[in-house]
């Protein structure tokens, strides 16, 4: 005899008269009538397993410290549960107190917090409902990326975080250097000697794995990148992060339209995912956080997407009467406010915008027959706004040495990207997925610091 050790998701599916140990931390404690009721949670589901502990049953020095936050190993028998909503629960024959929790300190108590006050504590907030469930989100998110690309032959590519390169060309990069920046090395001109740093040049934390992502799609035809990206925006906003993660398929032989099929298979597939395993989380931003996300996941996953280009989305935008807060011209990029009303309004449901003018997409996007916009797609989706942004590639090694030109980069740093449509070129097409855009629209949280572990935004490194 013994009592086995399980988790508490588990344990819900044992039998009745299973006799288990339950470890984790106490959520909140309740007395009444001589009976003790505890709500223990350890993280593997959003539900506590009540633990009822009788008069007597464990000493009274023991239940003292059985406080909200302390963690204890609770050993007993599974026994049908009076109570709703829980088949079982379970009858405490011994505790162990792992460590006490001073209730005139916790920050966490039973009442509601604000998402902004537990951002605070974020060492603690993974223990609220709302963490727990936007994490176990985010774990089922990343498995089901994998397994779509994986099930579909895709190899996953480690691609470098420090990079010479700048992927998007917008300037937006985080310096990685170890040079004495009181006292950086001179050059007899005056100007910082890159020379004498880590590298012999200067170095960045990478915006995108992409370029080194389509190294890898010209050798084994169908990759994906999955890794962390830097952006040194200084735009302090719900949907910006200075360290975010993107998923960025890379695809040899895709065109536009390829590129567009797939990231709607995939978004599609990741979100029947979410909702087949994270049933119970869901239901809980569905209820809490946001009404609409489960009728706004269930659809989109039955819906075909909207098409738009550009062009005609200016046309759009400029027809609704609106008065916008961002003047709406053919050539200026789409901001927030327009990309959302284009999904919330206009589709009512995902849309895709494609072929963007050259002058405000990145440098390596394929230029269209008319010389002025590119085969980029975006795809914009209901509360979120922009959450893909992908492009055929430009593989003609004569246009894409031009456009390096004009926007004003040095090709040196890109002279092996250019040998790529030196030796064997092809068509080739990927996008990027921001993990956290797609975990807002997941659970309908609203601003983007509360999907990622730990935060970092202009002003803001803790943890
Ligand atoms: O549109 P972006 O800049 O595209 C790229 O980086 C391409 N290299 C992708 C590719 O074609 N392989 O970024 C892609 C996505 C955006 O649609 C957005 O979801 C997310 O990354 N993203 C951010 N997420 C959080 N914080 C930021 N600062 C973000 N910037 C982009
Ligand atoms: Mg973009």
């Amino acid at each position: 005899m013994g009592f086995r050790f399980v988790s508490i998701k588990h344990a819900f599916g044992l039998a009745v008269g299973s006799e288990t140990t339950l470890r984790g931390w106490v959520r909140s404690r309740r007395d009444s009538k001589g009976i003790t009721f505890i709500e223990l949670n350890d993280g593997s589901r959003f539900k506590s397993m009540q633990l009822v502990v009788d008069a007597g049953a464990v000493p009274d020095e023991t239940l003292k410290q059985v406080t909200t936050g302390s963690s204890i190993a609770a050993s007993g028998i599974l026994v049908e549960s009076p109570a709703k909503g829980q088949a079982v629960e379970l009858k405490v024959a011994a505790i162990q107190i792992y460590g006490g929790a001073d209730p005139a300190t916790y920050p966490l108590q039973k009442k509601g917090h604000s998402l902004e006050f537990l951002r605070e504590i974020s060492h603690l907030r993974v223990r609220s409902n709302t963490f727990g469930a936007a994490f176990r989100v985010r774990n089922a998110l990343t498995h089901a990326i994998h397994t779509f690309f994986q099930e579909r032959d895709f190899i996953y590519v480690q691609t470098p975080i420090i990079t010479t390169s700048d992927c998007e060309g917008a300037g937006q990069m985080f310096g990685v250097t170890t040079l004495n920046l009181q006292q950086p090395p001179r050059t007899p001109d005056g100007k910082v000697d890159w020379q004498q740093d880590f590298f012999g040049r200067p170095a960045y934390l990478t915006v995108s794995g992409q370029l080194e992502g389509e190294i890898f799609a010209l050798a084994f035809s169908k990759v994906y990148t999955f890794g962390p990206t830097f952006r040194a925006e200084n735009s302090n906003t719900p949907r910006h992060l200075a360290e975010f993660w993107m998923i960025e398929p890379e695809m040899a032989f895709y065109e536009l339209a390829d590129d567009m099929q797939l990231a709607e298979e995939f978004l599609k597939y990741t979100i029947r995912y979410v909702l087949d395993h994270c049933r119970e989380d869901l239901e809980f931003f569905n209820q809490f956080i946001e009404k609409s996300v489960l009728a706004t996941l269930e659809h989109v996953a039955e819906s075909q997407f909207g098409h738009i280009t550009y062009t005609d989305a200016i046309q759009e935008l400029k027809k609704s009467g609106r008065s916008w807060e961002f003047p709406v011209e053919w050539g200026s990029d789409l901001q927030t406010e327009h990309e959302r009303f284009l999904s919330e309004e206009v589709f009512k449901k995902p849309v895709i915008v494609t072929d963007y003018p050259k002058d405000i997409k990145a440098f390596y996007m394929r230029v269209n027959d008319d010389g002025k916009t590119v085969r980029a797609m975006d795809v914009l989706v209901p509360r979120v706004g922009e959450i893909i942004g992908g492009s055929q590639r430009e593989e003609r090694h004569d246009v894409l040495r031009q456009r390096l030109r004009d926007a004003g980069l040095d090709e040196k740093p890109y002279w092996w990207y250019l040998d790529l449509r030196r030796y064997g070129s092809v068509p080739h097409a990927g996008f990027g997925l921001g993990l956290e855009r797609m975990m807002m629209y997941l659970t309908g949280l609203k601003n983007i610091r509360d999907v990622i572990p730990f935060p970092r935004t202009p002003g803001n490194a803790d943890f």
